[in-house]
C-alpha cells in the first residue's frame, strides 16, 4: 500500500509518527508499505504560502491512503480564510471528496476511571457517529463578512443538496447494518428548512433497509442524551457541523479525546485517517501526547482501506493490551498506573504488535 503521511501542525507530526511505527511493526509480519510525506496546515503556509501545497494534494489523491496528524493552530484561526492551516484540511476534505466521517466511540474496560462520567453510564459504549463532511455551514455559499449600515455582517450558509443527503445516509444504514442494525439521524428539524430535507430524505433511504431501525433526535436532545444515555446509540449520522459537536462531546464517553480515531471516506474507497483531537498546541514538541488515536487511525486504515481485517484486529489488540499492563499517557493516567511519553507508548504498543504476531 502507498501511504501518504501528513503529519501537519501541533502534535500531529509526533502522534503521526507513532502510528507509522506501529504500521512497521505490521509490515514484519505481511502487509507493506510505502510511505510519502509531504506538508499540509500551517506548517506548509508557512514554507510554500499555501495550507494545502498542490504538490501535498496530488500526492494524497495517488495514495491508497492517507495518514493525516492535524492541522491549524490558534495563532493561524485569526488568519484570513485562505491562510489558515485548518483550511489546507478542510480543502483535502473536499477535493478527495471525502464526504463519510467515521468516528468510532469505544470505551475501552480499562479506561472507564478515565472518564468524567459515571462508570455506570460509559460501561460498554460502543457507537458511531458518521459525521457529513463536505457540506453543511462548512462550504455553503454565500459566506463572509461585509459591511451594512457601518456594521460587519458575518455569513455562512447551511446547505445540503438530496444528493449530499442521501451518500452518507446510505453509508450509515451499511455501518448499521453491519453492526446493531440501529441507526439514529440528528438534525434540527423543528428550526431549519436544510434539516428538514435531511429527516426526510434519511426516511426516504431507509426503505431500502428494513433491517435497520431508523430513529430521530434533535441535535440539542442529541447532545443530552449522549451524556445520559450513550449506550443506547449503535451509529449516528449528522450533518458536518452537528457532527463536528457531537464528536468531541462523544469523545469524553471514552475518557479522553486522545483516544478517538476516525475514517474520512469517499465513494471510490479512498481513504484520510485522523485523530479527531486536533493539533493541540499548548502540548506540542513536549513528548506527552496520547499517540493512541493516530495508532487507531493506522488500524481503520487497514481495515478499510487495507483490507487487512486481521492486521487491524493485530493494532486494536495490541492497544488492548497495553492499557491493560497499565501503561498510560498523561491524559488517561490513574492512580497505580505507569506514566508513558508519546514515542514510548508507541513502542510499547509495537512491542506487543511484535508479540501477538509471534
Ligand atoms: C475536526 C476539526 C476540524 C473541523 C477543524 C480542525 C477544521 O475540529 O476534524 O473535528 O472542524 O472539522
Ligand atoms: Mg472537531
Amino acid at each position: 500500500m502507498k501511504i501518504a503521511v501528513l503529519g501537519g501542525d501541533g502534535i500531529g507530526p509526533e502522534v503521526t509518527r507513532q502510528a507509522v511505527k506501529t504500521l512497521r511493526a505490521v509490515a514484519a509480519n505481511g502487509p507493506q508499505f510505502e510511505f510519502a510525506e509531504a506538508a499540509i496546515g500551517d506548517a506548509a503556509y508557512d514554507t510554500t504560502g499555501d495550507p494545502l501545497p498542490e504538490a501535498t494534494a496530488a500526492l494524497a489523491e495517488r495514495a491508497d491512503a492517507v495518514l493525516f496528524g492535524a492541522a491549524g493552530t490558534y495563532e493561524s484561526d485569526l488568519r484570513p480564510q485562505q491562510a489558515r492551516g485548518g483550511h489546507g484540511l478542510l480543502r483535502l476534505r473536499k477535493r478527495m471528496d471525502l464526504y463519510a466521517n467515521f468516528r468510532p466511540v469505544f470505551a475501552f474496560p480499562e479506561l472507564l476511571g478515565a472518564s468524567t462520567l459515571k462508570r455506570e453510564v460509559v460501561e460498554g459504549v460502543d457507537l458511531i457517529v458518521l459525521r457529513e463532511l463536505t457540506g453543511d455551514a462548512y462550504f455553503g455559499q454565500p459566506r463572509g463578512v461585509h459591511e451594512e449600515n457601518g456594521e460587519r455582517i458575518g455569513i455562512n450558509t447551511i446547505r445540503y443538496s438530496e444528493s449530499e443527503i442521501r451518500r452518507v445516509a446510505h453509508a450509515g444504514f451499511r455501518a448499521a447494518q453491519g453492526r446493531r442494525r440501529k441507526l439514529c439521524s440528528v438534525d434540527k428539524a423543528n428550526v431549519l428548512e436544510s434539516s428538514a430535507l435531511w429527516r426526510e430524505v434519511v426516511i426516504e433511504v431507509a426503505r431500502d433497509y428494513p433491517d435497520v431501525e431508523l430513529t430521530h433526535q434533535y441535535v440539542d436532545a442529541m447532545a443530552m442524551l449522549l451524556i445520559r444515555r450513550p449506550r443506547d446509540f449503535d451509529v449516528i449520522v449528522t450533518g458536518n457541523m452537528f457532527g463536528d459537536i457531537l464528536s468531541d462531546a462523544a469523545a469524553m464517553l471514552t475518557g479522553s479525546i486522545g483516544m478517538l480515531p476516525s475514517a474520512s471516506l469517499n465513494a471510490s474507497g479512498q481513504g484520510l485517517y485522523e485523530p479527531v483531537h486536533g493539533s493541540a498546541p499548548d502540548i506540542a514538541g513536549r513528548d506527552i501526547a496520547n499517540p493512541l488515536a493516530a495508532i487507531l487511525c493506522a488500524a481503520m486504515l487497514l481495515r478499510h482501506s487495507g483490507k487487512q481485517p486481521a492486521a487491524a484486529d493485530c493494532v486494536e489488540e495490541a492497544v488492548r493490551r497495553v492499557l491493560a499492563e497499565g501503561l498510560r499517557t498523561a491524559d488517561i493516567m490513574e492512580p497505580g498506573a505507569t506514566l508513558l511519553g508519546t514515542e514510548a507508548m508507541g513502542d510499547a504498543v509495537a512491542r506487543e504488535i511484535s508479540r501477538l504476531a509471534a
